[in-house]
């Protein structure tokens, strides 16, 4: 499923680059990571979610 729908980046390819972020990122600094950057703006919720969501399991772990 698209999280970004103007950037075609899905929930996997976000949660991917936020990991590798280690976590400690925004959303857009992760979009940046990944070469693009927010256009709309819809996505940078759910983006940021997925975000924090990584960053909650980088720190239990
Ligand atoms: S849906 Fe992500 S910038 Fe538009």
């Amino acid at each position: 499923m698209y999280v970004c729908v103007c950037n075609a980046l899905n929930e996997n390819t976000v949660r991917e680059a936020a990991r590798k972020s280690k976590g400690s990122q925004s959303a857009v600094k992760v979009y940046q990571s990944l070469g693009v950057k927010p256009q709309c703006g819809m996505c940078l919720c759910d983006a940021q979610n997925i975000c924090n969501s990584e960053k909650s399991i980088q720190r239990a772990s």
